[in-house]
């Protein structure tokens, strides 16, 4: 694609690269020196403008801070064997954003001001791209209403921001999740297949609760029965059962994660069995109970593959397995690793370079 929009660049006069410590990288806490920004108003996008990353000025009567108009997208930047950067699958992100925005009453975001605004970005804080093993550049696009209106109506005008992050990895230990069977993160034609802010939000009293019970996360069921396993909040959730994968379907109530796409995919490459269907609780303990569940992990961005070690159910926890070196979850993980980091061919056309 020949880059054709004008963008503003203010760049900073005073990077803060030499304040990261590429040794001791946390998730989410140090943001790289700048930010795209692009408003829409008039019934139109405007000219994208990247500047240094800061606060900024919002109407405090604005609709994603009352009634939750906004959503926002995950995704990574790597740094490549040869030295260039790379960025995974971002028309993905763009398509589910769109989704997400229609959900929401947001405009959609034109191709060219995602593409070529990621890319000016990526570009000027490439320095930022961290090289070790397992980091990458977290991307963060968000969009929200900016109408100075306290009604509860689709604002009228949005900005559109992404900013980036140098991360590791999220979950530093195989995790402790539980299954949920009170709370409820999405109903069937709710907003739970959009990467909606609100989503989030009414997840962390259900996760808290959880947490202080020495859980990371839990296994998200449906919301009628409490049976079917859905998600688990910050990734989606596989299983390997008698050398099958298996994961819940999609839903309206389920996020169409994209690593879980890239998962479902190299599996067939390997001639694994995949099986995405409902996935009843039921089946999961009794697979449990009788020690034949071999695998479950999440896969997400910012999760990568989490390997799942204990999964709590009506007050009992069971432990899986650690895996071996040739369980798919560490070999999925490291095919698509080599994949993000230049070091495999990449045969699906995954990566878009900077
Ligand atoms: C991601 O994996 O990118 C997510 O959005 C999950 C979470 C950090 C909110």
């Amino acid at each position: 694609m020949i880059d054709t929009l004008p963008i503003r660049i203010q760049a900073t006069a005073a990077s803060r690269l030499t304040e990261l410590d590429p040794a001791h990288i946390e998730f989410g806490k140090m943001f790289s020196d700048h930010m795209l920004v692009v408003d829409y108003h008039d019934g139109a996008w405007q000219e994208p403008h990247i500047l240094p990353y800061g606060d900024m000025a919002v109407s405090p009567a604005n609709s994603a801070l009352h009634y939750g108009q906004a959503i926002f997208e995950g995704l990574k930047a790597y740094h490549q064997a040869d030295g260039s950067v790379a960025i995974f699958r971002p028309l993905d992100n763009l398509h589910r954003l769109n989704a997400s925005a229609a959900r929401m009453c947001m405009p959609a975001l034109p191709e060219e001001i995602f593409m070529q605004g990621l890319r000016e970005l990526i570009k000027l804080d490439a320095a930022w791209v961290p090289d070790a093993a397992g980091a990458a550049l977290y991307i963060r696009p968000f969009m929200f209403a900016t109408d100075g209106f306290i009604g509860v109506r689709p604002s009228d005008s949005y900005r559109f921001i992404i900013f980036t992050c140098p991360v590791g990895v999220y979950y530093t230990k195989p995790l402790r999740v539980r299954f949920e069977q009170h709370f409820v993160r999405s109903a069937e034609g709710g907003t739970g297949y959009a990467k909606a802010a609100g989503n989030y939000g009414g997840a962390m009293y259900p996760s808290k609760l959880a947490q202080e019970e020495g859980y990371h996360q839990l296994l998200w069921t449906d919301a009628s029965a409490h049976e079917y396993i859905e998600e688990s909040g910050t990734m989606n959730v596989m299983f390997v059962l008698d050398g099958c994968l298996i994961t819940p379907a999609l839903s309206s109530s389920i996020l169409d994660g994209i690593t879980r796409r890239s998962v479902l995919q190299l599996a067939h490459d390997m001639g694994m069995p995949v099986e995405e269907r409902r996935v009843s609780s039921h089946e999961i303990v009794a697979a449990l109970q009788a020690g034949t569940l071999e695998e479950a992990f999440g896969v997400g961005t910012a999760a990568t593959i989490a390997t799942i070690a204990t999964v709590g159910h009506d007050g009992r926890d069971y432990d899986l397995p650690t895996p071996a070196a040739d369980a798919f979850s560490r070999r999925v993980s490291q095919a698509l690793e080599a994949i993000r980091t230049g070091s495999s061919p990449d045969a699906h056309g995954w990566m878009v370079a900077v």
